[in-house]
């Protein structure tokens, strides 16, 4: 089945000083930031497709340049489904979390893709939207702060994960660290993946400053940037 796809530009919608509070699959996560401004209605993914898992994982190559075409929308909502999306009724995402406790914030850096200003935008997957966080094309900046890897400036977007770290080591302790670093290379290969299953093309990238990124890209402050994932065809 594939259910009607739009999109709609929720009215503005102001978040201010929430906190992060996400510990159990079923409860609705906040956002932290108080910068977002607009909220973007992603179009429901697809729960099936024509491809095997031993073609895509047959096929997967790390790729690091791309053809200067954008991104529709519905392909960034397909692979950010892939990365954290929720995929049960006990709101259960995509990827394995210890105790799913569910430490990953998946941003997305918009350069040139199809009904989207080029910005950053945070997923938040419990109604499978993107809220804009930093206004205009990131990439070149971002691309610097990753030892000048082309991939990250010429894709048309790159997701960054990021990491809460307190949401996993607050149950299981500094055990927890390496859970959460477990956790992102799951998120990681699922986009890899789906994008094959697309047709698109992704590396990951874990070579970076990260004060630089942290800098430039803007996350709350308690969460870590991990892992870059470019994307494009
Ligand atoms: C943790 C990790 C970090 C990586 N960091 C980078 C990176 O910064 N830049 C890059 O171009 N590739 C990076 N890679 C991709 C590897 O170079 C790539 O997976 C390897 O060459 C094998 O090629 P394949 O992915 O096509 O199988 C990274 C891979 C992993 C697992």
């Amino acid at each position: 089945m594939r259910p009607a796809r739009f999109i709609a530009v929720v009215s503005t919608v102001i978040i201010t000083g929430l906190t992060q509070s996400a510990v159990s699959p079923g409860r609705c996560e906040t956002m932290s930031a108080a910068k977002s401004s607009e909220t973007i209605q992603l179009p429901e993914p697809r729960y099936d497709g024509d491809v095997s898992v031993e073609h895509a994982l047959r096929m997967r190559r790390s790729v690091r340049s791309y053809k200067d075409d954008p991104l529709n929308l519905s392909e960034i909502s397909q692979i950010l489904w892939s990365a954290q999306g929720i995929a049960s009724r006990r709101r259960y995402r995509t990827a394995p979390s210890a105790g799913a406790l569910y430490p990953l914030e998946v941003y997305v850096i918009a350069g040139n893709v199809k009904s989207l200003s080029p910005a950053i935008f945070k997923y938040n997957p419990h109604n499978h939207t993107l809220v804009k966080m930093l206004a205009g094309d990131m990439r070149f900046e971002l691309s610097r702060a990753a030892l000048n890897q082309g991939a990250i400036k010429k894709a048309p977007a790159v997701l960054l994960f990021c990491a809460v770290y307190e949401r996993t080591t607050g149950k299981y302790g500094r055990r927890g660290i390496r859970y959460v670093d477990m956790e992102v290379g799951h998120a990681a290969q699922n986009v890899c993946l789906q994008a094959i299953a697309m047709g698109l093309k992704t590396a990951v990238i874990g070579a970076f400053r990260d004060a630089e990124v942290k800098n430039i890209a803007k996350p709350a402050d308690d969460e870590h940037p991990l892992y870059f994932v470019p994307v494009g065809r």
